[in-house]
């Protein structure tokens, strides 16, 4: 099996599992008190921070949408109920599950379509979205797959779409090395090999590069616009804080007050960012 084809299945196996039988109940309180949602989330979370940001909320009210790997179909839900007309595709087909289970549940607009299986073979018709959009998604894919995915996000998007990316950042070589050794829930710190090595069997995540230089030049060969924008470089001291009251407040001042941060110290410094593409080739 090549490479490639080894991470999808990997990755459809893991999301398969994690996906099945998916209560909704959350969703669906969240989607019927958005207001509420969208000004705690889009405050303290760093990919609602970042997904949001630039009046996404407003702009995508009566747009076509597409969401790229679009998992638990949260982000897809909350779009749908603000007035998109929603596409989501996953490789898993429990989040079509959790689709049919929203439609049913919701009154959207726009019932969301469920594009099932492998999306590149799913063949929609070009310049046919607004937006394309991936919360954590492009960084689960090879970079060849990752260079199909963004050559059919150009051909999708109509001359005055965007496409939008949240994904993890990794742009300093020596906090790279310190965060493999911090354990994080579910992953044991580098320092215990064989924990570490037992647990990157199962890992989904291919090994490349999450770096803003990266999405940078993998952008340009298809778009004429390129951006990527730090979030979180001082948010990410939150996760040593007690008390989810503090922890939010400080989350609400960090996230604001980054922004402000010499683009110099943020951008080594970051642990996410959102990537914009605009204008296709
Ligand atoms: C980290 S999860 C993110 C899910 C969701 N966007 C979120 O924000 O919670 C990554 C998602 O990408 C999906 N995925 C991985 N490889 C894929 C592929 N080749 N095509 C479509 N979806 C894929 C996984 O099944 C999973 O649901």
């Amino acid at each position: 099996m090549s490479k490639e084809d080894e991470n999808q299945k990997k990755n459809r196996e893991h999301y398969e599992k994690l996906y099945a039988n998916y209560n909704i109940r959350n969703i669906l309180s969240w989607i019927n008190n958005l207001d509420a949602f969208l000004a705690s989330a889009t405050t303290t979370d760093t990919s609602w921070f970042a997904m949001y940001q630039r009046n996404f909320r407003k702009r995508i009210k009566g747009k076509r949408v597409l969401e790229m790997g679009c998992g638990d179909c949260v982000n897809a839900a909350v779009m749908a109920a603000l007035g998109a007309e929603v596409f989501a595709n996953d490789i898993a087909a429990a989040s079509g599950e959790i689709v049919k289970k929203l439609n049913a549940s919701y009154d959207f607009k726009y019932p969301i379509v469920f594009v099932e299986g492998d999306f590149l073979k799913n063949k929609l018709p070009s310049a046919s979205f607004d937006f394309v959009v991936g919360k954590a998604f492009l960084h689960h894919l090879t970079l060849p797959v990752e260079k199909l995915f963004l050559k059919e996000t150009a051909r999708l998007l109509t001359s005055e779409g965007e496409a939008r990316f949240f994904e993890p950042a990794v742009n300093s070589q020596i906090l790279d090395a310190l965060r493999w050794h911090i354990p994080v829930k579910g992953r044991p710190s580098k320092f215990h090999r064989t924990a570490f090595n037992k647990w990157k069997e199962n890992d989904p995540h291919p090994d490349r590069t999450f770096s803003s230089k990266h999405f940078e030049k993998a952008g340009r060969e298809f778009f004429k616009e390129v951006e990527t924008i730090p979030v979180g470089t001082l948010e990410r001291f939150s996760r040593f804080m007690q008390g989810g009251k503090t922890r939010n407040k400080y989350r609400r001042w960090a996230l604001n007050f980054e922004k402000q941060l010499p683009s110099s110290w943020n951008k080594p410094l970051t642990r996410s960012q959102l990537i914009l593409y605009k204008n296709p080739k």
